[in-house]
């Protein structure tokens, strides 16, 4: 029998700005709320009406027909003045060309030579810390991953200065970027302090990218890096494969796509370390047997299943890629209503995530509802974090890595406490959900004590 979707406006929509005040200041509340009054419920996005698909059903269905539900729509049209037109912000006239000439950079050998810098970098973190520091997480974890992304794209090309610029470069314009989806487009054209500062970092980012490219291309030998796939892929039949502005803006889109999603995801997952003892207790148990001490390498990776299973609940839980859109390239039904072309839909996987009706006590921290044999039963959808797909994420087994090696050497060496102000709401007006400021006392794990747990898991 074909399920009876429920449409309804959700309430509360203010003149001009629309829902944007509860969308920024308390997110999760409001996107919890939205279920409640339908399975596709309209919002509005400042003066623009918006549907958000809250059943796993009708989000799956719009992640999957992506010809119908196409890329654009607030955010994507913003976000393209930072990544372009990279894989993941062209249409789909164009994705599929392009996401065949980078999919080889992700193959699994590929994979296993990223994970040794991922193994550098996770050692020189943990290396770097001392005894009773308080370390604020989000922006730690953020230069982790933006240098683990840069090393794996252009290996030992790039200097830490470099990383550093790009890093505040990403924050200026990315801090913009959900500010500017609520806004019209002639505000982004007066002089303000905000709109130039904005088109700094632009100019900054998109310049030290081309000089990177440019020192790179002098060079013509394969690196065994993410770059010199780019470089080097050509289209089928032998044809030219990707051009400069091309193989810029896909630079752009790895390092936006790569890091910043990493590294809020490690951060909500170290916090949620902190706060479940008994959670805690396990990953040092499994690191202890495995790792004992040493750092955690793509070897160890089938060895620490309790590990992987904390990342993917702390990505159920807190996804990082929270909120974005499709535009509707023709006439489309959708839950038996009609939306014209240019409609625009939101999605949002924690809506979905947070359901009574799709995962049993949604709210709280269960690693083991991930054990093979539970998910069985799980809606198809019900699971987004890396969307579905033709579209889905490229890198999620590159993520997947680099989390679950990160934090195995991070649990194995160091014990996390959160310090006095601590506020872990979801940061507002921020493109990737991470908390507002996670402070992290840290407290060293000695040497006895991995033994003593290595010795009693083994016993
Ligand atoms: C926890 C980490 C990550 C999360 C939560 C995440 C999430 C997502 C999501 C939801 C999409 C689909 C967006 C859409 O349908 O509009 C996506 C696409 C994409 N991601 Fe990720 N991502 C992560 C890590 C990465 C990494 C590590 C890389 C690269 C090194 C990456 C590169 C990309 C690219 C290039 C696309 C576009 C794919 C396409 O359209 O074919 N992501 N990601």
């Amino acid at each position: 029998m074909a399920t009876h979707f429920v449409t309804s406006a959700a309430p509360g929509a203010l003149p001009l700005v629309g829902h944007a005040l509860p969308l920024m200041r308390r997110p999760v509340e409001f996107l919890d709320s939205l279920p409640a009054y339908g399975d596709l419920v309209e919002i509005r996005i400042g003066p623009t009406r918006a549907y958000v698909p809250c059943h796993p059903e009708l989000l799956r269905q719009v992640l999957m027909e992506d010809r119908v539900f196409d890329k654009g729509g607030a955010l994507f049209d913003r976000l393209r003045d930072i990544v372009g037109n990279g894989l993941g912000s062209c249409p789909h006239r164009d994705h599929r060309r392009q996401r065949r000439l980078l999919q080889p950079a992700f193959h699994r050998a590929r994979l296993q030579q990223y994970a040794e810098v991922m193994e550098q970098e996770s050692t020189a973190l943990t290396e770097s810390w001392h005894a009773g520091q308080v370390v604020d997480a989000f922006p730690v974890l953020y230069g982790f991953t933006l240098r683990t992304a840069v090393r794996t794209l252009f290996t030992a090309h790039v200097d830490d200065d470099a990383v550093d610029g790009i890093q505040r470069s990403f924050d200026t314009a990315l801090g913009g970027l959900f500010q500017r989806m609520f806004l019209p487009r002639a505000w982004q054209r007066l002089p303000l302090p905000a709109n130039r500062r904005y088109e700094q970092a632009l100019e900054h980012l998109h310049g030290t990218v081309d000089r990177i490219i440019a020192d790179y291309r002098r060079g013509d030998q394969d690196h065994g890096d993410l770059l010199s796939k780019l470089v080097s892929a050509r289209d089928e039949g032998g044809g030219a494969g990707l051009t400069d502005e091309e193989v810029h803006d896909q630079v752009i889109t790895m390092l936006f796509g790569g890091s910043e999603t990493v590294a809020a995801n490690l951060t909500w997952t170290l916090y949620l370390l902190s706060k479940h003892p008994e959670a805690a207790r396990q990953v040092q148990e499994e690191t202890d047997a495995v790792l004992g001490g040493r750092p955690a390498g793509w070897s160890d990776l089938p060895e620490l299943p309790f590990t992987n299973r904390m990342i993917t609940e702390s990505l159920r839980l807190y996804p990082p890629a929270w909120l974005y859109t499709r535009i509707t390239a023709s006439r489309v039904e959708l839950a038996g209503r009609l939306l014209e072309p240019g409609t625009t839909l939101v999605i949002s996987p924690p809506v979905v995530h947070r359901q009574a009706a799709v995962h049993a006590d949604p709210t709280g921290f269960t690693p083991d509802r991930w054990l093979p044999d539970r998910t069985a039963d799980l809606p198809r959808g019900s699971f987004a974090t890396f969307g579905a797909g033709a579209r889905k994420c490229i890198g999620d087994a590159y993520a997947l890595a680099e989390a679950t090696l990160a934090l195995a050497t991070i649990a194995n060496r160091w014990q996390v406490e959160c310090a006095p102000g601590t506020d872990v709401r979801p940061a507002p007006l921020a493109t990737v959900m991470h908390p507002r400021r996670l402070l992290l006392r840290l407290v060293p794990r000695t040497t006895k004590a991995v033994r003593r747990t290595a010795q009693r898991s083994l016993s």
